[in-house]
């Protein structure tokens, strides 16, 4: 036995030991890698932490295109010394880069992508947002690629796929926040519609990660402790970089929040930030916005017109996560210099999604998000409707092109940032208040004491994923929940209501079956 999940048992002392890491004891400090001790890395100077290096020019990752319609590439995880914001960093990595190279892809692409294990851990991959196939080796987050194992995805994306920007991150259940926190995240740009509307058409793109790592004193190995609150907020691996705009010239900001559990509140100084998207979904219209806040895996585009000449900060506002206050900083510098261009016309309405406010409700649920009293720290206490994560259970049975309304109920004192995987949602109401949605999501945040109602339809695939809260050490602790959507036709359709909360290898014996997991044969 490699791993043991939280909740069953308490971790096995060699795991512990090896890991350093506890999968449930989210209070307890965590490493962002596997294995630390013994390692050798080139110890980074005293300076303080934070004042290295600012104000380098903005880098972006490296990209990888489609091209004919297919995008082949492959993903090295593995741990290594990078560079964080002028010091060197161990941590869990893809290519040997934080962040990763950046994919570029089109409606209609394949992608086949060779993940190779080079880590001391089971891993898999998530295309965050992407709305394919969750199952074989397709989005499928239940897969386990074991330490030294490789894996070849393959992923078909539909003709009809919203443009936008998504991300890919490892999603293995009990040690996705090590892996994530230590940098394991890439960008995916589809590319598409939007990219033609007349004032976007053109406009200079930069790409903004938005993460925060920590380091202990002059440690360079990443570190995670979730009650201290010195973490490096960085863009793109970088403190505080510097991009230069024309004053006048409209640029195209593609901003993601690829941090495990913080928070970032986003102000421009002197400008205002114009929405396009969110989450890879095209706004209906462009909304002018003085801040904006973006949770764990959110992503915003916005549209910036370079003011008069200087230097302004793009700042994260202080924001209470519930746990931990974090204080302003600056993320990075924009400097409007050079010779002034005529704006061009900002586009007003942009793409209309279909309105599921007025759709017919095929099923609605009332799911709660819950935090126990932390009493043992072993314990997992991050609970959807009373149940902690069990790969083996499913919870949910929604049938194949239904609409449902889901009902998100938080008694707890924290945000909690709902996402589910493979179908993006509308937010028709936020504690009891309507929301003129402006475009469908795949993440949202639930309110400390509040109420959150989505409407979502299962289109296109049939299969099991995921939904969860995207704090990481909450999903690792237990905060998420399995769905397994079903054809009509299926067996399970007409059972399903009693069917749900039952173990997945007798729901699959009733569809005559047996579940098998593609990789279990090889550990
Ligand atoms: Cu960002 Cu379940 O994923
Ligand atoms: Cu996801
Ligand atoms: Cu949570």
């Amino acid at each position: 036995l490699r791993y043991t999940r939280p909740g069953t048992s308490r971790p096995q002392i060699s795991q512990v030991t090896r890991r350093r890491f506890l999968v449930a004891g989210v209070s307890a400090a965590i490493s962002g890698i596997a294995l630390a001790k013994g390692s050798a890395v080139v110890r980074a100077g005293s300076g303080r932490p934070g004042t290295d290096l600012a104000g380098e020019p903005l880098m972006e990752p490296p990209i990888r295109s489609s091209s004919g319609g297919l995008l082949q590439t492959s993903l090295e995880a593995r741990t290594v010394s990078h560079q964080v914001g002028g010091r060197n960093v161990l941590s869990n990595v893809y290519e040997r880069m934080f962040p990763a190279p950046t994919l570029h892809v089109r409606p209609g692409d394949t992608v086949k992508l060779h993940l190779s294990n080079q880590l001391e851990d089971i891993t898999n991959l998530h295309l965050h947002g992407f709305h394919v196939s969750p199952s074989g080796n397709s989005d499928n987050v239940l897969l386990h690629i074991h330490p030294g194992e490789s894996f070849d995805y393959e992923y078909h994306i539909p003709a009809d796929h919203p443009a936008g920007l998504y991300w890919y991150h490892p999603h293995f259940h009990g040690l996705t926040t090590p892996q994530v926190f230590g940098g394991m995240a890439g960008a995916i740009i589809v590319e598409g519609d939007i990219d033609q509307i007349p004032g976007i058409e053109g406009a200079r793109e930069r790409l903004l990660l938005l993460h925060a790592i920590q380091l202990k004193g002059d440690s360079p190995i990443a570190f995670f402790d979730r009650n201290q609150v010195n973490f490096l907020r960085t863009v793109n691996g970088q403190l505080n970089p510097t991009f230069t705009i024309q004053p006048g010239e409209t640029q195209r900001l593609r901003i993601a929040n690829v941090s495990d559990s913080t928070w970032f509140w986003l102000k421009l100084d002197g400008h205002r930030m114009h929405q396009i998207a969110k989450d890879g979904n095209t706004y209906k219209r462009l909304v002018p916005r003085d801040d904006i806040l973006i949770a764990p895996a959110e992503r915003v585009e916005v549209l910036i017109q370079g003011g008069a000449p200087g230097s302004y900060s793009l700042r994260s506002l202080p924001f209470d996560q519930g746990f931990a206050v974090l204080p302003e900083t600056v993320l990075a510098t924009m400097v409007s210099q050079g010779s002034p261009v005529a704006s061009a016309p900002l586009p007003s309405s942009l793409i209309p999604f279909n309105d599921l406010s007025k759709a017919t409700v095929d099923r609605r649920r009332v799911i709660t998000w819950q935090v126990l009293p932390r009493d043992d720290p072993q314990r997992a206490n991050f609970l959807i409707n009373n149940k902690l994560f069990d790969e083996d259970r499913v919870d949910i049975i929604p049938l194949l092109n239904s609409t449902e309304e889901w009902v998100l109920q938080n008694p707890s004192n924290v945000f909690h940032p709902f996402h589910i995987h493979i179908n993006p949602f509308q937010t028709i109401s936020v504690n009891g208040k309507p929301v003129d949605a402006n475009s469908y999501e795949d993440t949202v945040s639930i309110p400390p004491r509040g109420e959150v109602v989505i409407r979502t339809r299962f289109l296109d695939f049939t299969g099991k994923f995921v939904f969860h809260c995207h704090i990481l050490p909450h999903e690792d602790g237990g905060m998420m929940s399995v769905v397994d959507v079903v054809a009509p036709n299926d067996p399970l359709a007409s059972t399903a209501v009693n069917a749900e909360g039952t173990n997945a290898q007798l729901l699959n014996s009733l569809r005559g079956n047996l579940f098998t997991c593609p990789v279990a044969s090889s550990s």
